[in-house]
């Protein structure tokens, strides 16, 4: 099975909102086709991050609900942002209310389902099973570095993220061998972890390895890893233009600057056995 896979779109951040419906969702879905690659895997997984709005959330998961047989997806940590005082109204200031509105909103996609607390869910032999994987706030300087720097105890309203990730860890305790874990959260040491000489926030550790792929986003990094006999991939998209970050520009020719910007601008996919 071909399983493409992408995280931390951050649309929102390509098609600003617009009250004007039609534009909208013409405008989103027109970026979206851009990202498709040039021969469709039967499954995409999505690891969080898809919008701060939930309505543009939906136009995604709807358009890709039509391109591909299968979705599945988690939620990361900005799906669960109030970024504005009229979203904080809206969800009576409770993040946790946008993860049940978006949950409403795609009840009638049959074939996407939004992966959580490492429930599993199996689709032509493959089993998939997956969660945010919330990051552990139990070490001060992480306490601290969330407090102080992470945008998320300012966005993220009422919702106690050492005890979602407590609650993760039971579940993933309960889980036996799958074929495909996808989380928000690295579950592995990356490169950006080294780069950024920090895990705050960015890193909750999966000790006992229970799947043979691993999907996974948060950090801005495109990337395969392995580790023991698992393999763990990340394809960020992150903001506009952040692939600048990750090969300096003058450095490059332009066509090299082009192909670089095209592959980073895209689904990737990887196959497994079924
Ligand atoms: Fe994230």
């Amino acid at each position: 099975m071909k399983i493409d896979y992408i995280s931390d779109l951050h649309l929102d951040f390509y098609v600003r909102h617009n009250g004007n419906e039609i534009k909208y969702k013409r405008n989103t879905v027109e970026f979206l086709e851009t990202l498709l690659p040039d021969e469709l895997g039967e499954v995409l997984v999505i690891a969080g991050d898809i919008s701060h709005y939930n309505r543009q959330s939906y136009i995604a998961l709807e358009y890709f609900s039509q391109v591909y047989e299968r979705v599945f997806f988690v939620t990361g940590n900005h799906d669960y942002y109030l970024i504005s005082s009229e979203q904080s109204k809206k969800y009576k200031n409770k993040s946790i209310e946008r993860e049940f509105e978006l949950d409403r909103m795609i009840e009638s996609f049959s074939n996407v389902t939004r992966l959580f607390d490492y429930d599993v869910t199996e689709y032509e032999g493959v089993k998939f099973a997956g969660s945010t994987n919330w990051y552990p706030l139990t070490e001060f300087k992480d306490v601290n570095f969330f407090n102080s720097i992470s945008n998320d105890s300012n966005l993220i309203k009422h919702m106690s993220i050492s005890q979602c990730n407590y609650f993760e860890s039971l579940c993933y305790d309960d889980l036996d061998e799958v074929d495909v874990i996808v989380t928000h959260v690295p579950p592995i040491i990356i490169d950006s972890h080294h780069k950024h000489g920090s895990t705050s926030c960015y890193l909750n550790e999966l000790k006992e390895l229970n799947a043979k792929h691993y999907v996974f986003g948060h950090c801005h990094e495109q990337n395969i890893y392995e580790k023991v006999d698992s393999k763990f991939y990340i394809n960020a998209l992150g903001y506009p233009n952040e692939w600048t970050h990750q090969m300096n520009p003058m450095d490059y020719e332009r066509e090299k600057r082009i192909e670089f910007m095209k592959q980073w601008n895209k689904i990737k996919s990887f196959e497994v056995n079924n």
